[in-house]
C-alpha cells in the first residue's frame, strides 16, 4: 500500500472546490434515464453520451476532479478512438469505477438490502488500476421506514465497506465509501439524522476494525434532510446545521474530504443545500459533491440524443458543475444560478 499517494488522491478529488461526476450508472440506471428523454441505450448512444461530457473541456478542467465509471466505459473508446479514460486524465481529471454489484435483498431482513461485490475484488481492482482508475465506488444502502433500518443490516453492510475499503487499498486505490440513507418515504429530518449517525458511526468502526487508512479514503454520505414525502421540509440552512453537526459527531478528522451524493435533491437544491454547508464552515474536511443526477439531469435533456445538441449538453454541464463548485467554496447564489442559465 502507498499511503502517499492515496491520501493525495483523495485530497485531490475534493480539495479547492472541485468534485465529482458520479457517471457510473450501470446499463439497466443508465436506460432509465435515457428513456426519459426517448434515447435508446445502446454501448455506442451511452459511449456518444459520455465522450461528450468528458470532453467538455471548462468544466472538466476547472471543476470535476474525478470522473466515477461504469465498466463498460472504463473499457469504451472515443468515435476517435481514444480510450475515454484517457479524455479524462487529458482534461486534468482523475478516472473512477464504481466495483459494487449492486444491493440485493438481505435475507431475513425484510425489506432491507446488502451490498454485493466482494468475491473477485481484489482480481478485478488490479485490472481497473491498470485501466487507469486511481479511485472507486461503493454504494451501501439504507432504507428508513417502518421497523428498518435494523441493527443487523447495518452493520452487515458497514462491514462489506470496510472490507471493500482494505482491498481497494491494497490495490494503490482511494476508496469512496459510500452509505447513503435514502431519502425516500415521509420521515422526518430528526428521523434522517439519527439513522445516518448510527450508520457513520458502525461504518466508521468498522473502517477502524478493518484497519482502514482513513486519510486514503473519501466519504460519501447523503445531507440530512427529511423525507421527499414528509409535510415539514427543511431550509438550505437547517440541513447545513444539522449536516455539520453530525459530521462533528461521527466523521475523524483524519478523513480529508466528503463528497456529498444528490440522493434525489433537485439540482438547484443540491447546489443551494451544499452552498450552506459551507457557509457554515470553515470545517476540518473538503467537502464538496459526488452527483450523479443533479449533474447530469439538465445536459441529457438538452442533449436528447441529437448530435446537434452536444454543444448544448456541454453548456448545461459546465453550467451545473460551476454551480456545484461554487458551492463548494460557498459562494454560490441564486442568482449566479440565474444569470448563467
Ligand atoms: P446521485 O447524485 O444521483 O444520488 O448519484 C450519486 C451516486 O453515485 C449514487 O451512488
Amino acid at each position: 500500500m502507498n499511503k502517499d499517494q492515496l491520501a493525495q488522491v483523495a485530497i485531490a478529488m475534493t480539495a479547492n472546490g472541485k468534485g465529482l461526476l458520479a457517471a457510473d450508472e450501470s446499463s439497466s440506471t443508465i436506460k432509465k434515464r435515457f428513456d426519459a428523454i426517448g434515447v435508446e441505450s445502446t454501448p455506442d448512444t451511452r459511449r456518444d453520451y459520455r465522450e461528450f461530457m468528458f470532453r467538455t473541456e471548462e468544466a472538466m478542467r476547472d471543476y470535476i476532479s474525478g470522473v466515477i465509471l461504469y465498466d463498460e466505459t472504463i473499457r469504451q473508446t472515443a468515435k476517435d478512438g481514444t480510450p475515454l479514460v484517457k479524455l479524462i486524465e487529458a482534461a486534468g481529471s482523475i478516472p473512477g469505477i464504481k466495483v459494487d454489484a449492486g444491493a440485493k435483498p438481505l435475507p431475513n431482513f425484510p425489506g432491507e438490502t446488502i451490498t454485493e461485490g466482494l468475491d473477485g475484488l481484489a482480481g478485478r481492482l488490479k485490472e481497473y488500476y491498470d485501466l487507469g482508475a486511481r479511485f472507486a465506488k461503493w454504494r451501501a444502502v439504507i432504507d428508513i421506514a417502518s421497523g428498518i433500518p435494523t441493527y443487523g443490516a447495518i452493520r452487515a453492510n458497514a462491514a462489506a465497506l470496510a472490507r471493500y475499503a482494505a482491498l481497494c487499498q491494497e490495490a494503490n486505490i482511494v476508496p469512496i465509501v459510500e452509505p447513503e440513507v435514502l431519502m425516500d418515504g415521509d420521515h422526518s429530518i430528526e428521523r434522517c439524522y439519527e439513522v445516518t449517525e448510527w450508520v457513520l458511526k458502525t461504518v466508521y468502526e468498522e473502517l477502524f476494525l478493518a484497519r482502514v487508512f482513513l486519510e486514503g479514503t473519501v466519504l460519501k454520505p447523503n445531507m440530512v434532510v427529511p423525507g421527499k414525502k414528509a409535510a415539514k421540509q427543511a431550509s438550505p440552512e437547517q440541513v447545513a446545521e444539522e449536516t455539520l453537526r453530525l459530521f462533528r459527531n461521527t466523521v475523524p478528522l483524519a478523513v480529508p474530504g466528503i463528497a456529498f451524493l444528490s440522493g434525489g435533491q433537485s439540482d438547484v437544491e443540491a447546489s443551494a443545500n451544499l452552498d450552506a454547508i459551507n457557509r457554515l464552515g470553515p470545517t476540518p474536511w473538503a467537502i464538496t459533491f459526488s452527483y450523479g443526477r443533479a449533474l447530469q439531469a439538465a445536459p441529457q435533456k438538452a442533449w436528447s440524443g441529437k448530435p446537434e445538441n452536444e454543444p448544448a449538453g456541454q453548456k448545461a454541464f459546465t453550467h451545473r458543475a460551476r454551480m456545484n463548485y461554487l458551492a463548494a467554496l460557498g459562494q454560490w447564489s441564486d442568482t449566479q444560478e440565474k444569470a448563467a442559465a
